[in-house]
């Protein structure tokens, strides 16, 4: 199987998790998409979505599913979103498609997290996938020269702006021991708005899209 074979088998896998007669969150990226092509399958069966990035939102809107604002809903039972990276702690790395922020505040807001990914995602230490920091413009500097002093090399993204008007800097190099604690240090940053790492608020539960399977943990 090719890996959008192997991704849209796990995103498959991921609608036995769409609660009926509820918002669920629906991440962003190749991984996501495929689900939200499965969910359109059944989209009489759930009130709605609320969207992690106005891409996430528009391919809802155009298979006909309501898509609500996350101010308009209590509660949201499940997430959905793929990753970049995921260790065996269930935390990940996410942000290469750039709507890490609003992804992170879908994923604090829901009860479960669901990440969906294939094999090749699953890595023994974070870190091998530049981690995506989404920053206010004008501290691009001032925050490129922080995480440095963090031991990263951080690279503009070029000709990109997030969907809340920002830039990303994506670092590389970063030797990612303790999860929790560079995120927490990352964050801490001014001019920060998120990062990528998403492990104080890691997934539940991991599917792994492989040859003709899928695993989860
Ligand atoms: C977007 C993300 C995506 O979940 C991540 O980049 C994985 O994308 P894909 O499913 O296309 O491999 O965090 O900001």
């Amino acid at each position: 199987m090719d890996q959008d074979a192997l991704k849209k088998q796990v995103a498959e896998a991921a609608l036995r998790f769409v609660p009926e007669g509820e918002y669920i969150g629906v991440g962003t990226g190749s991984t996501a998409n495929f689900f939200i092509d499965g969910l359109a399958t059944m989209k009489d069966r759930i009130k709605g979505a609320v969207a992690s990035s106005e891409a996430t939102a528009e391919r809802l809107k155009g298979h006909g599913i309501t898509v609500v604002s996350l101010n308009d809903v209590d509660r949201l039972p499940v997430y959905v979103d793929g990753a970049d990276e995921v260790n065996a702690h269930r935390e990940m790395i996410k942000g290469g498609g750039g709507a890490l922020t609003r992804e992170k505040i879908v994923a604090a807001v829901a009860d479960q997290f669901i990440c969906i990914v294939d094999g090749s995602k699953q890595v023994k230490r974070l870190g091998k996938f530049p981690l995506p920091v989404e920053v206010l413009p004008m501290a691009r500097s001032h925050v490129a020269r922080k995480l440095v002093a963090l031991g990263g090399q951080p690279q503009y993204r070029e000709g990109f702006v997030t969907d809340n008007g920002n830039i990303i800097l994506d670092v590389h190099n970063l030797d990612i021991l303790n999860p929790i604690e560079l995120e927490e240090k990352i964050n801490n940053i001014v001019g920060v708005v998120t990062n990528g790492l998403f492990a104080k608020r890691p997934a539940n539960v991991v599917l792994v899209g492989e040859n003709g399977s899928v695993n989860q943990f």
